[in-house]
């Protein structure tokens, strides 16, 4: 099905089942600990051995000599794998280092060798007697030493535009411009740190090999896997049913999967290994940390007439930039405008995509600046917002949005949150030792097309079965995808099974990017229109006038139980999604405001969240229970990316230093109060058949910056510098006398 024009009247909006609240089907499984992760499919592989990765202990250089004499005869010892040993591998499309690396280290605990043991205890303990010697060589650990002789980089400069996006004549604008502010803003590399770590289990099969595995998007990790591996893409089978946790970090095939495949090759049976804790955030990808240097003038009024933003940020060689600068392109009004990245090579582990990659540090200063320069102007940061809203991209005005109720999404939160009590000069209120501040920002996130594809069946006694390569994160796509085809075939949910993740069955847009939900459900839609014209064809129908509802399909005056159709055998559809200019022709965006009350101790400079609210105005909401859910779960997120998330680098010797859970703090319950979220009703007929959109990055996007505006409000004291961490503010808050 090709999706080209704005979408008519469909069965979707009947919304007897989509739009409606449902808990997650997989919920049972999950909360009794049957629902088997990566690590876990013993039904299907018995006698595996245990895998155990070793990483380099350098962050540049060489292996000179590594002796493994000691771990080959150590207790239980099956096979160790290195690069000497592993065969010519390649590198996937998505990889920027080699997943094995030696005798050359790119970044510290690079991996470069996997231990195959009876017992998981064996392995490590044999990992420990492998000699390694290196040559170190100078690596270049520091971004902002990097950054001073960064190159410009842009993601449009591929196709021969300029890296420096420009429209009108920012330089005078801004010299121009009555009332101005110019800053400067840093965030910190992030770790996923997702609870699931990742895991592979491998099994050849002659020259088949399936690894059960955690990753987001089956069909890249697929071709990555057998690109790597030079093998045919058709002899890998990849099956991830269950993910505990992703956020970016398992869009790519990573070393556990590789390792996990060459480490059963060489022990001729199958092998299983998770990643260790310490190895995931020196050894996968992270969010790149980001330097950006926001300009914007305005006129007396408010009126912004010249905005700027430029990012820097670094990545291993052949790496890409932090798109930091993504939202300022688009989000407000400005006939002045320019917009740059500068991309510094550096030896750290690589950067990439990491929950809303570009617009979740983007807003992170651009939100602050925005909060800054309504201070300067005396406006009320909300009002100020919203005399610069534009309902077309301001770097293409041909361009509209789709739908945009920005304005809407800052004034419902106003009312809700009760903005009115905020005191728009800071350090003013006090309750016992709190000083107590509110601020806001605004949440925007692309929404991007994917195609995504599905299979159905219905069987006996009308059981519908969903097949796609979909994953389920954590995020409820099971449960979306049942409602969908529910909706569709006229049946209960619980008459629909869905089966996921797994290559055998058709390619889906995969979970990332927060285009998950709305393109994997349009998918099954296709399927599901196929579906039901084949239904209506064996009941001998008029398949263009059919009703399904209620379990039955109506034509005319004629009815039949859908599980007759099935009657004669199954029938099958298999259909895909696929999109035409319409994201062209207007742009596709999802829109929400966050507001945050926070208090500061007033003694000790400890920073406390005491309430939240997040609008979102996203398209049509496909369950509003599984949808808040990703909302609140990303406004955690955002208050840990605000006052807690840091990746600290040794710049002497290349690494990340606090990489388990115990230096790398996210939030925990005891740190998360009061989240309301709400939905503004928005159904948007030039997204897809669903009239949905992403909601799972939005809920990230802005927080960080609602929450540094808050303290900001509490305390007087304007932190640029992420994460804001009382060591930053405590000598600089109000007198206590
Ligand atoms: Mo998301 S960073 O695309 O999983």
């Amino acid at each position: 099905m090709k999706f080209e024009t704005p979408e008519g009247a469909n069965p979707i909006d009947r919304m007897n089942v989509v739009g409606r609240a449902h808990v997650r089907i997989d919920g049972p499984l999950k909360t009794t600990g049957t629902a088997p992760y990566a690590y876990e499919h013993h039904r299907e592989i018995a006698n595996a051995a245990y895998g155990y990765v070793v990483g380099a202990a350098i962050g540049k250089g060489r292996i000179s000599a590594i002796d493994l004499t000691k771990a080959k005869a150590a207790p239980g010892v099956v096979a160790i794998v290195t690069a000497d040993t592993a065969g010519k591998l390649g590198k996937g499309n998505f990889n920027t280092v080699k997943l094995l690396g030696g005798p050359d280290i790119d970044h510290y605990h690079q991996a470069i060798a996997i231990v195959v043991a009876e017992t998981f205890e064996q392995a490590r303990a044999a990992a420990a007697l492998i000699r390694v010697d290196y040559a170190r060589a100078e690596g270049r650990f520091d971004l902002d030493e990097a950054l001073k002789t960064a190159a410009l980089t842009g993601g449009d400069s591929d196709d021969g535009k300029p890296a420096v996006d420009r429209v009108g004549q920012f330089d005078q604008a801004f010299a121009a411009a009555p009332v101005k502010l110019d800053a400067h803003y840093s965030t910190p590399d992030q770790s996923h740190a997702m609870m699931e770590p990742f895991a592979s289990i491998a099994s050849w099969r002659g020259d088949e090999l399936t690894v059960w595995t955690s990753n987001q998007m089956i069909d890249w990790g697929r071709g990555d896997l057998a690109k790597t591996l030079g093998m045919p893409k058709n002899k890998v089978r990849l099956v991830s049913p269950y993910i505990g946790g992703g956020f970016g970090g398992k869009l790519f095939l990573r070393s556990d999967a590789v390792l996990a495949a060459l480490g059963a090759r060489a022990a001729g049976r199958p092998v299983k290994l998770a990643l260790q804790r310490p190895l995931i955030a020196n050894n996968t990808t992270h969010r790149p940390a980001t330097r950006q240097h926001i300009r914007i003038g305005a006129t007396k009024d408010g009126i912004i007439t010249a905005i700027a933003h430029d990012s820097g940020s670094g990545d291993q060689p052949g790496g890409g930039p932090e798109t930091a600068v993504n939202q300022t392109k688009k989000l407000y009004a400005g006939a002045n405008r320019m917009t740059s990245m500068h991309l510094a090579e550096i030896d750290l582990p690589e950067g990439n995509a990491m929950r809303a990659p570009g617009e979740a540090p983007g807003l992170m200063a651009l939100e602050i600046a925005m909060d800054e320069m309504a201070e300067k102007l005396g406006m009320d940061p909300i009002a100020f917002r919203i005399k610069n809203d534009t309902q077309v991209d301001p770097e293409k005005p041909g361009r509209k949005y789709s739908e945009r109720q920005l304005v809407r999404c800052l004034e419902d939160g106003a009312k809700r949150f009760g903005w009115s009590q905020r005191n728009a000069k800071p350090a003013q209120v006090r309750g016992g030792r709190w000083l107590i501040g509110m601020g806001v920002a605004t949440a925007f996130r692309d929404h991007m097309n994917m195609t995504s594809a599905a299979r159905v069946r219905l069987g006996k006694g009308g059981i519908v079965t969903v097949e796609t390569d979909m994953t389920d994160i954590g995020t409820g796509s099971y449960t979306i995808i049942a409602q969908t085809a529910a909706e569709m075939m006229g049946v209960p949910v619980n008459a629909v099974v869905v089966k996921l993740g797994d290559s055998d069955f058709p390619v889906s847009a995969g979970s990332g990017g927060q285009f998950g939900a709305a393109n994997a459900t349009a998918g099954v839609y296709a399927a599901c229109v196929k579906l039901r014209e084949a239904v209506a064809q064996r009941l001998g129908f008029n398949s263009a006038d059919t009703m399904f509802e209620g379990g039955k399909v109506r034509s005319g005056n004629r009815s039949a139980d859908l599980a007759q159709a099935a009657d004669a055998g199954e029938l099958v559809a298999e259909d895909k999604i696929e999109y035409g200019k319409l994201d062209k022709t207007y742009q596709l965006s999802t829109f929400g405001a966050h507001f945050v009350e926070v208090g500061v101790d007033a003694y000790t400079g400890v920073i406390r969240v005491r309430r939240m609210l997040a609008v979102c105005a996203a398209g049509r909401i496909l369950n509003p229970q599984t949808a808040r859910s990703q909302v609140i779960g990303a406004m955690t997120m955002g208050v840990g990316g605000a006052l807690m998330e840091e990746l600290t680098v040794d710049t002497r010797f290349g690494f990340f230093v606090n990489h388990d859970l115990v230096g790398y703090e996210v939030p925990v319950h005891a740190d998360i109060p009061h989240q309301e979220v709400v939905f503004l009703d928005e159904a948007d007929d030039k997204a897809n058949p669903m009239k949905a959109k992403g909601i799972g990055e939005l809920g990230l996007c802005g927080v960080g910056a609602a929450v540094a505006n808050a303290v900001y409000n509490a305390t007087g004291v304007r932190i640029r510098d992420y994460p804001i961490t009382l060591d930053k503010h405590l000598e600089h808050l109000p007198a206590l006398v």
